[in-house]
């Protein structure tokens, strides 16, 4: 019989900052995460690809026995959510979004900065977030295109990656935000970077909320032995550094797991081998 988990997926190392939240309100919970790294960064790619890509990986975690799904991705939240929702109305699905609502209600002086992905910012999804939830403030959302794929190769501290930030975060100062959303489950893993670049600005991050969220609809509170399985579509090494080196994780299992490498009919081809 396949062991139940909580399966958790992202484009690739990113979802890890909303994996090391759920562990932490649910130590004891198995855990099957999901990177996409072959096909990352999700935020530079369309609607239709993101969509079709999230579903495959949905049923995939369903199969490995996940009795919740976390989208820990905002890009794929806002693209696939519903998809996934409407493909499997029995499971519980909690996704992320970049926290608008607590941004403006945390603002003193009502402007909020969102730094995320373009195909995140670009959304319905967002347009429909910031006009249900900004509550009058100003919104300046900026899509940071090539940040995520620096992240992913492991080049934290990159010269052309601290340019990219610079670059993201100067209409943030222009328009005077004096809160900023990290609305990118990668962008957490370089804080300092965003931080040096908006000097006095409180960033918001909401990982932990969407475990909270998790944890409530978790059907198994006191079940497992906490086991972690950490798959990727490429080398899954990188992954393991990171949960090793960045979350000070051990004993879990790393796993190279092909997925289709093409998703049909989208002619997009892996960046990284499968
Ligand atoms: N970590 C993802 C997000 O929260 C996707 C980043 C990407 O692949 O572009 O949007």
């Amino acid at each position: 019989m396949t062991p139940s988990c909580i399966g958790v997926f992202d484009s690739g190392v990113g979802g890890l900052t909303v994996a090391d939240a759920l562990r932490r309100a649910l130590p004891n919970a198995p855990l099957h995460y999901f990177a996409d790294s072959a096909f990352a960064p999700y935020g530079e790619k369309g609607a239709d690809f993101i969509r079709t890509r999230s579903l495959q990986i949905a049923g995939y975690l369903r199969e490995q026995g996940a009795q919740l799904l976390v989208i820990a991705c905002n890009s794929a939240t806002a693209h696939a959510a519903d998809a996934i929702r409407s493909e499997h109305p029995d499971w519980p699905v909690v996704g992320i979004e970049p926290g608008v609502k607590p941004a403006a209600l945390a603002s003193r002086n009502g402007r909020v900065g969102v730094l995320a992905t373009t195909a995140t910012v670009n959304s319905e999804r967002f347009r429909q977030l910031i006009e249900r939830h900004a509550q009058g403030a100003f919104v300046e959302a900026v899509g940071c295109s090539g940040v995520v794929a620096f992240i992913e190769a492991g080049e934290l501290q990159h010269p052309e990656l601290r340019a990219l930030v610079a670059r993201y975060c100067a209409p943030l100062r222009k328009a005077g935000v004096d809160t900023a959303l990290l609305g990118c489950t990668h962008y957490p893993l370089i804080r300092s970077l965003w931080q040096a670049e908006l000097p006095g600005v409180q960033l918001l991050q909401i990982e932990a909320a969407v475990a909270k969220q998790a944890a409530r609809l978790w059907p198994e509170p006191n079940w497992g032995a906490g086991g972690v399985v950490l798959a990727s579509s490429a080398n899954p090494e990188p992954l393991g550094r990171l949960a090793r080196t960045a979350l000070g994780w051990e004993g879990f299992e790393l796993r190279r797991i092909d997925l289709a490498p093409l998703v049909p009919g989208t002619g997009i081809e892996p960046v990284r081998p499968c």
